[in-house]
C-alpha cells in the first residue's frame, strides 16, 4: 500500500490548478443511466471514486470511455437494474444509481451502503422520498429492491438537508409524472451542477441551489454535454495548505463564490484571501489567529473541510473550538494529529478545543477517511521533520495527483509505492 512522506517546514508558493470536482461528478455519472444515448462529461478528476463508480456502469452494461478528462457514457446499452455489495461497499455514492434506474427501468436492486468510518449515514430520506413518488420499497438480504411501474409527481420534505438524497429524487422526479416539490433541500454547488445538467438533458428543473425545488417530469431525456464544476473541497484545501505554511499560493480553475463560508474564516485567521472570478490568491505573513468553526450544511462551513481546517488551527495563538455537526463520528483525524504533538482535546462526539502550539512534529500516521487524509497532509507541511502517512488509498479516493500539485507549490513530498 501506498505511503505519503512529507518533510514540513516549508512555505508553499506558486500557482496550483483545480480539478472537477469528485462529488460532482458522481451524480453527473449516474445522471447518465436517465439517457438511452451517449452522455458526455467534461472536466472529469482522475479519481479512484469515479473509477468505481464507472466500474459500476459497466457492470450493468453501459459503455464507458475516458477522453483524456472527458468521459462518455453510453447507457442506452444498460441491461442490468442491480448494484452489487462488492461495487457499493467500495463507494457509498453507488446509492446515486438508485433513482435513476427506478426512474427509467421502473425496477432497482441496489446493496444497502453500510455506515463508515465518519458515521452510520443512513438513507432513509432517500427512500422515503422515493416512496413518496410511488415507489414500492423492500430490504432483503442487504439489497434495496424499488420498484415502480411509473413514477408520481410529489411534495417531500426532507428532515434535513441531504445532498445525495436531494440528487438520488431530482434523478427521479425528472422522468415522473407530473410536479415534484423538494423542500428543504441540499443547496450544495453540486445540486445546481447535477440541475444545469439535467436541464441541458430537457428536464425541467426549478429552484436548484435554493431549499425549495420544483421538478416537472418529462416523458424521456436527450443525451447532452455536461461540464463539472471545479472542486470547492479540493480549493478549500489548497487554501488552508498555503496558510498553514506561511505561503502565498494562487489557486486557479476554481469558483471562490461556491466557498464563502471557508474564505470568510481564512480571513479571520489572519491570511489574506484575494479572490476573482476564477481564481483565488491566500497568503500568510502573521501569526494565525484561532478561530472556532462549526460545520453546517451549505452555505455554511462544509463538514469536508473541519479536520484540514483543525491541522491549521494547532498552531493557532490561542484556543478553537470545532463544532462538528454532519457527522457523529468526524474526529479521527484527531487521534493522528495528537501524536505529531497537537493539544486537542474531544469534549463529546460532536465538540473539539485544539490549543494552539508553536509547531508540529513530523509522525507516522495513518489515514482514516478521504479529508482527514488532507488534515494530515497539512500538518505534515507544517511540522518539524518528517511525516509519514499510510492508508494513502483514502486521500487518491478524492484528491488528483495531490503529492504532485504540492511538489509543484515547493513542499518536499513523495509517495512511496
Ligand atoms: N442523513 C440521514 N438520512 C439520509 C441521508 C442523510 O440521516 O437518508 C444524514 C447523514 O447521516 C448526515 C446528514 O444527513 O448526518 C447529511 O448527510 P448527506 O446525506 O448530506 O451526506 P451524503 O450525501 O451522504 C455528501 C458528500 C459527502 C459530504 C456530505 C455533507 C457526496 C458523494 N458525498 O454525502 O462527501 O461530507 O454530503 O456535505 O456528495 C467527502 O467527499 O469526503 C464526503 C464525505
Amino acid at each position: 500500500m501506498d505511503k505519503i512522506e512529507i518533510i514540513g517546514g516549508t512555505p508553499l508558493h506558486g500557482e496550483v490548478m483545480i480539478s472537477g470536482a469528485k462529488n460532482a461528478a458522481l451524480p453527473l455519472i449516474a445522471s447518465s443511466i436517465l439517457v438511452d444515448g451517449k452522455t458526455r462529461i467534461t472536466n472529469v478528476p482522475g479519481l479512484m471514486d469515479i473509477k468505481s463508480i464507472c466500474l459500476l456502469l459497466e457492470d450493468m452494461g453501459a459503455g464507458v470511455v475516458r477522453d483524456h478528462t472527458d468521459l462518455i457514457v453510453d447507457g442506452s446499452t444498460l441491461n442490468k437494474i442491480e448494484a452489487p455489495y462488492d461495487l457499493v461497499r467500495k463507494m457509498r455514492a453507488s446509492i446515486l444509481v438508485l433513482g435513476p434506474l427506478l426512474a427509467r427501468f421502473g425496477h432497482a436492486r441496489v446493496s444497502m451502503p453500510g455506515g463508515c468510518a465518519i458515521g452510520a449515514r443512513p438513507v432513509d430520506m432517500h427512500l422515503k422520498g422515493l416512496e413518496a413518488l410511488g415507489a414500492d420499497i423492500s430490504i432483503e438480504h442487504g439489497y434495496i429492491e424499488a420498484k415502480a411501474p411509473s413514477l408520481k409527481g410529489a411534495e417531500i420534505y426532507f428532515d434535513m438537508p441531504t445532498v445525495t438524497g436531494t440528487e438520488n429524487l431530482m434523478m427521479a422526479a425528472v422522468l415522473a409524472k407530473g410536479t415534484t416539490v423538494l423542500r428543504n433541500a441540499a443547496r450544495e454547488p453540486e445540486i445546481a451542477c447535477l440541475a444545469d445538467s439535467l436541464i441541458r438533458m430537457g428536464a425541467k428543473i426549478e429552484g436548484a441551489g435554493t431549499a425549495v425545488m420544483t421538478i416537472e417530469g418529462t416523458d424521456t431525456l436527450v443525451p447532452a454535454t455536461i461540464d463539472v464544476i471545479p472542486d470547492r473541497i479540493e480549493t478549500g484545501t489548497f487554501m488552508v495548505a498555503a496558510a498553514a505554511t506561511g505561503g502565498d499560493v494562487t489557486i486557479q480553475n476554481c469558483i471562490p463564490d461556491h466557498i464563502g463560508g471557508i474564505i470568510n474564516k481564512l480571513r479571520a485567521t489572519g491570511a489574506q484571501v484575494d479572490c476573482s472570478d476564477k481564481s483565488a490568491r491566500v497568503r500568510r505573513t502573521d501569526i494565525i489567529k484561532s478561530v472556532d468553526i462549526k460545520t453546517l450544511p451549505y452555505p455554511g462551513f462544509p463538514t469536508d473541510m473541519q479536520a484540514q481546517f483543525m491541522a491549521l488551527m494547532t498552531i493557532a495563538d490561542k484556543s478553537s473550538n470545532i463544532h462538528e455537526t454532519i457527522f457523529e463520528n468526524r474526529f479521527i483525524h484527531a487521534n493522528e494529529l495528537l501524536r505529531m504533538g497537537a493539544d486537542i482535546t474531544i469534549t463529546s462526539g460532536s465538540h473539539a478545543r485544539v490549543n494552539g502550539i508553536e509547531s508540529l512534529q513530523g509522525a507516522q500516521v495513518m489515514a482514516s477517511d478521504l479529508r482527514a487524509s488532507a488534515s494530515l497532509v497539512i500538518a505534515g507541511l507544517i511540522a518539524k521533520g518528517s511525516t509519514l502517512i499510510s492508508r494513502v488509498y483514502h486521500m487518491d479516493r478524492g484528491y488528483e495527483s495531490i503529492e504532485t500539485k504540492f511538489s509543484k507549490l515547493g513542499a518536499k513530498i513523495r509517495r512511496i509505492k
